[in-house]
Order: structure tokens, then sequence, then C-alpha cells
């Protein structure tokens, strides 16, 4: 039934995934494949309102609640413009999709992680990313941009101790299968060359390689 890729990047806050999606999408396009990027929680009209309230520093969210909603966004998401783009063949870039919830709600809330694995499931249809490309942040880096880092939306100002459970969920989460990690400590483009780099061998494997137009 799926004839497209689905590609996912996934990390801490801050860890450039959106200029990586960006200039991954540019590339793509440059060898004619259809490509869509897509964030979560967001990408619909609904996930998009329910990202307003998730990351409104107003909000009073209890952790099952925000868990709940961020798999609301999600199935919704994955309903209404993943699987329909998958179909006809597009290749869709996901700012984020079920590993975050393991690594923030999981391992950052707490929450079980069977609880948390279960209703990933319910809200992808078991659909599950081609590839999933980590931006890892070395301890170093990861501490200088704490220093630096002046929560805005509700998630960013949890805690440092919050943050640094995320980050090492991320860490210990990298071996799944279809997952690989990148180092995101370095300059924009030599992370951009390793992820296409990744993105291209799944290309080959599913036999959509294309020479530049
Ligand atoms: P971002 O799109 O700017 O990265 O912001 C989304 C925030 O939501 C980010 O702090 C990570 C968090 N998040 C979760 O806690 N659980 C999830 O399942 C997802 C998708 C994101």
């Amino acid at each position: 039934m799926k004839k497209g890729l689905f590609i996912v990047l996934e990390g801490p806050d801050r860890s450039g995934k959106s200029t990586q999606a960006a200039l991954l999408k540019t590339s793509l396009e440059g060898f004619g494949h259809e490509v869509m990027v897509t964030r979560e929680p967001g990408g619909t009209c609904l996930s998009e309102k329910i990202r307003r309230i998730l990351l409104d520093a107003k909000s009073r969210i209890e952790p099952m609640t925000e868990l709940f909603l961020y798999e609301t966004s999600r199935i919704q998401h994955t309903l209404e413009k993943i699987i329909p783009a998958l179909k006809i063949g597009k290749i869709i870039i996901s700012d984020r999709y079920t590993l975050s919830t393991t690594a923030y709600q999981g391992y950052g809330r707490g929450l079980p992680l069977k609880t948390v694995e279960m209703l990933n499931r319910i809200a992808t249809l078991g659909l599950k990313p081609d590839l999933t490309v980590i931006m890892d942040i070395p301890d170093k880096v990861f501490a200088r941009r704490e220093r630096l880092m002046q929560g805005r939306d509700r998630i960013e100002r949890e805690p440092d101790l919050f943050r640094k459970r995320v980050n090492r969920a991320y860490k210990l989460l990298a071996g799944r299968p279809c997952m690989t990690r990148i180092n995101a400590g370095r300059p924009v483009e030599a992370i951009q060359k390793d992820i296409r780099t990744r993105v291209e061998r799944i290309l080959r494997k599913a036999g959509k390689c294309k020479d530049k137009k």
C-alpha cells in the first residue's frame, strides 16, 4: 500500500531539525522527488490547534493529559496527511514523530514506557518511519546550549533536569532499528551531508534513486 518514503528528524529542542528538514527537502527536490515537510505536534489544522495548547506557557497540563494530547495530534496527522501522501509516492520529512513521545513523555516525564509505546502504536496505526535521524548533541555542546537557553514555550521552560533526561533518552534509543545518529554539534552543511548520505542509502534500497535534474 505504501509507495512513498517516511523520514523523521528527531532530537532535543534546538538541535537544528527544522533547518535540516528544509535543506533535505531542497536537495531531494533537486533530484526530482516530490517532498512534503511536516511536523509534530502539528501538520494539520486540528493538530496545529493542539500544538498551540501544548506549547502555551500558560497551559496547566497533567503528564497523562499531555501524552494523550500529543497522541491525538498524531493520529489526525497520520490519517489526514502522512498516509495519503505516502500512498501517492511522496517523500515525507517529519520534524518529530513517535520517538519524541518516548523521549519526552516516557523518559522526561517518567510515564510508563509500555503505555507510551502502546499509545504510539495506536496513534500511528502501526506506521513506522523508514528512517529516523536523531540529531545527537554532544554533552559539551548540550551544556553550553543549556546555559544560553531561555525557555519560550511550555516544554522549553521545563527545568534542566527534564531536558537532560530527554537528551539521555535520545542517546539510549538511537540503537533501535531504522534509526541513525548524527553528530549535530557541527556546522549545518556537514550535518546535512551526513543526513543526505543516509537518506540516499534508503532511497537506493527502495529503488527510488534518481539522477540530479
Ligand atoms: P518543536 O516542534 O519546536 O520541536 O516543539 C515541540 C515540543 O514538543 C518540543 O519541546 C518537544 C515536545 N514534544 C513532546 O514532548 N512529545 C511529543 O510527542 C512531540 C512530538 C513533541
